[in-house]
């Protein structure tokens, strides 16, 4: 089945805080962990979710996938609700995070017009650093395995639910859209990013909770993969076409996937600044792939 990434119970205790475009996860125990912090503005909507489930007690980790405008926007937010908060990401994340220039573009990019001051976004630092293959305990029965995944960034983690089969793979899974398409999110480099989706494909899961707006399950879930990484291939085939056809011109390769990615895609979409950066690193990446094709 594949469902919207609308606020809802998933399980006995593992929870969809929403909203369906920036959905955080939530697994409540002893010692709870959301998974994600979205953007800054919906910083109100997880502290209204979260107080639902919670009821009171705090929020103990915040496991950030990777330090993009649109996964760590509320991490500042929430970490004044809960004082005691463990922020934890890669050791690529806390290095990014302290960088001026990477925070005043997550800054930018979360700073949209209207937002009252409080709604803005906040610098922030990783308490604790995630490492691959670490398996964390939070109470109750069920472990998290950290995976690096890397390839849409560099930072990229993808978190794994062993007993739970649950699999929350952020962008390193790509994005789907709707049944027939998967968007495909290598940022900095292709072969990572193939890699990655192949490490995680062999997991055993059940239940994929993707970045943006989707929870597959069941066979949706099972055949999700070699899907993503059809399409990759052929994404990147079809942009090292344009690159040939264009003769390594960025604009009008630029123009053609926009038209056709973007423009007439349905709302929501992601926000026309972002798609425009990640479709110029997505062309940089194909670039650097031809490059190392070219070298063996
Ligand atoms: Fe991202
Ligand atoms: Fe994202």
């Amino acid at each position: 089945m594949i469902y919207s990434s609308d606020a809802m119970q998933i399980d006995e205790n593992l929870y969809c805080l929403g909203p369906q475009t920036l959905p955080s996860f939530l697994l409540d125990g002893e010692e709870p962990v959301m998974f994600d912090a979205g953007m800054s503005f919906a910083g109100e909507h997880y502290q209204a979710e979260l107080e639902k489930v919670l009821q009171g007690r705090p929020l103990s980790y915040l496991f950030l996938s990777h330090v993009h405008f649109d996964h760590c926007g509320a991490a500042a937010f929430l970490k004044q609700l809960y004082p005691n908060l463990t922020i934890c990401a890669s050791a690529e994340a806390a290095e990014i995070i302290q960088k001026p220039n990477a925070l005043a573009l997550i800054g930018k990019l979360n700073n949209l017009p209207g937002l009252r001051e409080d709604q803005k976004f906040q610098p922030f630092s990783i308490d604790r650093v995630l490492q691959d293959n670490e398996s964390i305990h939070p109470g109750g029965d069920t472990s998290i395995r950290v995976m690096a995944a890397p390839g849409h960034t560099r930072d990229m983690l993808a978190f794994y639910l062993e007993e739970r089969r649950v699999l929350i793979p952020s962008e390193a899974a790509g994005v789907p859209s709707g049944k027939d398409k998967v968007y495909t999110e290598f940022l900095v480099d292709c072969e990572s990013y193939f890699r990655s989706l192949q490490k995680l494909s062999l997991l055993d899961f059940d239940t994929i909770l993707f970045a943006h707006a989707y929870i597959y399950t069941g066979d949706e879930a099972k055949s999700y993969f070699n899907f993503a990484l059809d399409q990759g291939f052929a994404f990147r085939d079809k942009l090292s076409n344009l690159i040939d056809q264009f003769d390594d011109q960025t604009e009008p390769i630029i123009q053609v996937m926009k038209q056709e990615e973007y423009d007439n895609a349905e709302e929501p979409k992601q926000l026309e600044e972002a798609y425009m950066l990640n479709l110029e690193a997505k062309i940089k990446a194909v670039r650097k792939w031809r490059l190392q094709e070219a070298s063996v």
